[in-house]
């Protein structure tokens, strides 16, 4: 746990970078420092590891105040990654990655062993070793400087916006590969962004900064999405808060209609039964697999021979689908939305469908969770 106490720091000429931070870092959960730029992100993380010393306060890591400790060993107690990974351009990957527990003291080969363990795990080739650093791409060096920063498993890792120069494609990939390391490492980590989605889906709590290094808000994403405190907060979360917050119910709640599902075989007389039954404008057809092949119109069905079968019919592109099991109420939105029938469609993890969700129930599930 690091705890803020009125950490504060105020520069010499007057300018007060963090102005009385309280605040808990919980251990091993990962806790996001976000807000504008110059609101005293950069400043509150490096007091952490007295790259910065605070001029008001203390800060105490598992209740021990850090103005007790060596700021050398303090440093090497806690990983560091920055923006453009900071690594050293004349070491190659390996050496880089070794770099802190040489400094403690281990030999030579069980530091290489180590890195060469860490480049497995931030899913690194083990080829690209003995290469230099700019001889790998930007997503790639970041990978670099997430495994040296964790190289002498340190219970604590702060990282300054270290994905945001990266382009948007990457970047997820980064996010997505820290994600699956905290849950196996189990890290206290205090990750620094501009950038709100990234905080709401890297943080296990976000801290808000407002201009002038003041804490505007420290919550849980969900509910900094649902009840933001004040009119800075709602503007810095978005217009969007309200969609982006569908992230946090599961798709899995949704009800999902079979009725309007049909294979190539099926006659369009029960396709017609089923469309005027109830007014549903379209339905689903499929291959043997269950995988979905294609939307029908119900105006197509009205005047067709009894005994065709469906699979003869022109259809649309079925659109995208959303992944019951595992999936958001935000992706079954979006897979409503991408889809010509304005339906989402739901399948299992092999791709097979599970069954449609009208907008009726895509509507009301959404009511349900907004307040
Ligand atoms: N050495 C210094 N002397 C005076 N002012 C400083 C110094 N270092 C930082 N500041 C000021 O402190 C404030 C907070 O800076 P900080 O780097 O913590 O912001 P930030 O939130 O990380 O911003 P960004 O998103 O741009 O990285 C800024 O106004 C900055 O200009
Ligand atoms: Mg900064």
């Amino acid at each position: 746990m690091i705890t803020f106490e009125g950490a504060a720091k105020i520069y010499p000429d007057g300018t007060v970078a963090v102005a009385g931070l309280d605040l808990t870092v919980e251990t091993g959960r990962t806790t996001v420092f976000v807000g504008p730029s110059g609101s005293g992100k950069t400043t509150s993380l490096r007091m952490i590891n007295r790259m910065v010393e605070p001029t008001h306060g203390t800060i105490r890591i598992d209740g021990a105040d850090i103005r007790d400790q060596d700021p050398a060993l303090l440093r090497r107690s806690i990983g560091y990654v920055i923006q453009q990974a900071g690594l050293f351009p004349h070491r190659t990957i390996l050496d880089n990655i070794a770099t802190v527990p040489l400094l403690l003291g281990w030999n030579r080969r069980k530091a290489r062993a180590r890195a060469a363990e860490l480049m497995e795990l931030v899913g690194l080739e083990a080829s690209q070793a003995k290469r230099y650093p700019h001889q790998l791409s930007g997503g790639q060096q970041q990978r670099v400087g997430v495994a040296r920063a964790l190289a002498a498993d340190p219970p604590v890792l702060l990282m300054d916006e270290p994905f945001s120069a990266v382009d948007p494609v990457v970047r997820a990939g980064l996010q997505e590969e820290l994600l699956r390391l905290q849950q196996e490492l189990h890290k206290t980590i205090v990750f620094v962004t501009h950038d709100i989605d990234e905080a709401v889906r890297l943080g296990d709590r976000i801290a808000v900064f407002r201009p002038g290094g003041e804490l505007a808000q420290y919550d849980a994403p969900e509910h900094l999405l649902a009840r933001p405190v004040d009119d800075f907060v709602e503007s810095f979360v978005g217009y969007d808060r309200g969609v982006r917050r569908l992230s946090f119910f599961p798709a899995r709640q949704l009800s999902l209609r079979q009725d309007v599902v049909f294979d190539t075989e099926d006659r369009v007389e029960r396709a017609r039964d089923v469309v005027e039954g109830d007014g549903e404008p379209w339905v689903l057809v499929v291959d043997e697999n269950r995988t979905p092949l294609g939307w029908v119109d119900a105006a197509q069905l009205i005047d067709k021979p009894a005994g065709l079968t469906l699979g003869t019919l022109e259809m649309a592109p079925y659109g995208h689908t959303f992944d019951v099991a595992t999936d958001s109420l935000r992706a079954a939105l979006d897979a409503a939305v991408l889809s010509p029938a304005g339906r989402a469609v739901g399948v299992d993890d092999e791709g097979a469908v599970l069954g449609v969700v009208s907008q009726e129930d895509l509507g009301a599930a959404i009511w349900s969770v907004s307040e």
